[in-house]
């Protein structure tokens, strides 16, 4: 006869033998976890399917500009969706974009350019949004070799290459003006950040999740800026600049 048997952390155990006496044959431990699976999950960060459905359906999808729900729901067919900016994080960023009377925008890491189009839609008519398609830091560097940039935008948007926010950070904090804004996407990192054991997440997963733990603390830390961080789409990090 055959047994199997899942423990609580995933692995497959198969037994042979009778009641009386299971013997183990097999072991086969569970797959990693990678992106896909829990990236972008059904219960956002709450891990509640219904509590996160409930929001999404109560007023951030009745709120959703027309052109924008389209760019979603064509964007959400495609292979590497789960890029896509969480829906939820929309209103935040144009409602800070408008308190802020925002006019100059910035944007690195642009995808299919649902939070690029959620930026243009709050801006006034006078307003202008750069974007980054292309490597991102030379094209700072370059707009910083121009002293006019200095302190001349309003907003940033950050939802590029991980590993190189902390970069983008000291770049930003240049361009964008005393008493801006420069917002972080991925923060919490689908909840990891605060995993002890990352033992099943994939090499990506865990690297990304490494780059934002030390992201995190040194964000927290940082005097030049005031930082709220919110627990919705991903994981979304607000910083006025200080000084
Ligand atoms: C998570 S997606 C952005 C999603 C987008 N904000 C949205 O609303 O759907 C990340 C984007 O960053 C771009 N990217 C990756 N590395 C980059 C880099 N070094 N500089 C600029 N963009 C980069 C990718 O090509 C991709 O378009």
């Amino acid at each position: 006869m055959l047994s199997l048997k899942t423990t609580r952390r995933g692995t497959l155990r198969i037994y042979v033998g009778t009641k009386k006496s299971w013997k183990k044959t097999m072991e086969i431990p569970p797959a990693k976890l990678s992106v896909f699976d829990i990236g972008k999950a059904d219960a956002g960060l709450l891990q509640s399917k219904e509590l996160y459905q409930y929001i999404l359906e109560t007023n951030v999808y009745p709120n959703e500009a027309e052109v924008l729900k389209e760019l979603r729901e064509i964007t959400v067919t495609q292979p590497w969706s789960v890029m896509l900016c969480a829906a939820d994080e929309g209103p935040i960023m144009s409602l800070v974009l408008k308190i802020f009377n925002a006019k100059k925008t910035i944007e690195i890491g642009v995808y299919t350019g649902y939070s690029l189009l959620v930026t243009a839609l709050a801006l006034p008519e006078d307003g202008k949004v750069e974007f980054i398609e292309s490597i991102a830091l030379p094209v700072l560097d370059k707009l910083l070799e121009d002293p006019k940039n200095e302190g001349s935008f309003d907003y940033a948007f950050v939802d590029a290459d991980k590993g190189n926010y902390k970069n983008y950070h000291e770049r930003l904090l240049k361009l964008v003006r005393v008493g801006g804004m420069i917002l972080y996407d991925n923060t919490l990192w689908s909840g990891t950040v605060a995993w002890e054991d990352d033992s099943s997440l994939d090499e990506h997963m865990k690297s990304v999740k490494d780059v934002f733990v030390d992201l995190n603390k040194k964000l927290a830390s940082d005097s030049r800026i005031q930082i709220l961080q919110l627990p919705v789409g991903d994981g979304l990090t607000m910083c006025m600049r200080l000084h």
